[in-house]
């Protein structure tokens, strides 16, 4: 466990932490200038009835950070942190916010891993970049690539398991990951209200008591799926 100085357990408290992910939450902010310049490729894509953002390339969405907020930060913290994660996997970590959040958790933990996974080449790198400067490295493995490749191999049991890709994907990695969930491990999902239609099946599934789950949607940013994986 890192006592810091000031004789603080908790890894959001350190100051390169900190540092790295008051930085990157501000920078996130222009996200929304970034929406407006990528309006007519969204636009162009709904109308051909596909989804955004699946409707737009990873290309186009690479200046964009889409991160968790604080508030979801802080709860990935304490989530992992109450369940004593040693083993995380992130599907979606474009430039490395929630994964801070994840890693510092793993750390204060007594040390494991988060295995994030990010399809777009230039995020992944400062991803990378992010972690090292926070100083939590030695506890991430950013898999560059597509989730579904990258994801197949990782360390059992899993503890907790962080859904923030591409909507389409989530029910697919969700499956992928099932068989490596420990019993009482959490999967959690972002975004549930805005993209209502396309994660009803991933909703479903979890909430349905026939998949092995229990779950609940929690009024955190838009929409985090909270389940537990009773096995
Ligand atoms: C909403 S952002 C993730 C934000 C991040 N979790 C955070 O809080 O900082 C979604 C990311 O998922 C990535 N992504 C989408 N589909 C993917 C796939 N099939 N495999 C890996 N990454 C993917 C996108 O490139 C994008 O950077």
């Amino acid at each position: 466990m890192t006592k810091l100085e000031t004789n603080q357990i908790c890894s959001l408290r350190d100051p390169r932490v900190r540092a790295v992910l008051d930085r990157l939450h501000r920078a996130a902010r222009w996200d929304l200038l970034r929406f407006v310049r990528l309006a007519p490729t969204i636009a162009s894509g709904l109308l051909r009835r596909k989804t955004f953002p699946e409707s737009v390339s990873p290309e186009a969405m690479k200046d964009c950070y889409i991160p968790v907020s604080r508030d979801q930060g802080s709860f990935l913290y304490l989530t992992a942190r109450a369940l004593g994660a040693k083993r995380i996997v992130e599907f979606g970590t474009s430039f490395g916010i929630s994964t801070l959040y994840l890693a510092a958790a793993v750390r204060d933990n007594g040390g494991g891993i988060v295995i994030g996974s990010e399809l777009q080449p230039s995020k992944h790198q400062r991803a990378v970049a992010h972690i090292e400067e926070a100083g939590l490295a030695a506890v991430v493995d950013v898999r560059l690539g597509d989730a579904l490749e990258t994801l197949k191999e990782v360390p059992e049991p899993l503890d907790l398991a962080f859904l923030d890709g591409w909507k389409d994907l989530y029910l697919p990695v969700l499956e992928l990951l099932k068989p490596r969930l420990r019993p009482g491990a959490v999967v959690l999902a972002d975004n549930i209200f805005t993209f209502r239609k396309s994660l009803r099946p991933y909703v479903e599934y979890l909430q349905s008591g026939r998949n092995g789950f229990e779950s609940v949607t929690l009024r955190i940013s838009d929409g985090t799926e909270y389940s537990c994986y009773l096995g």
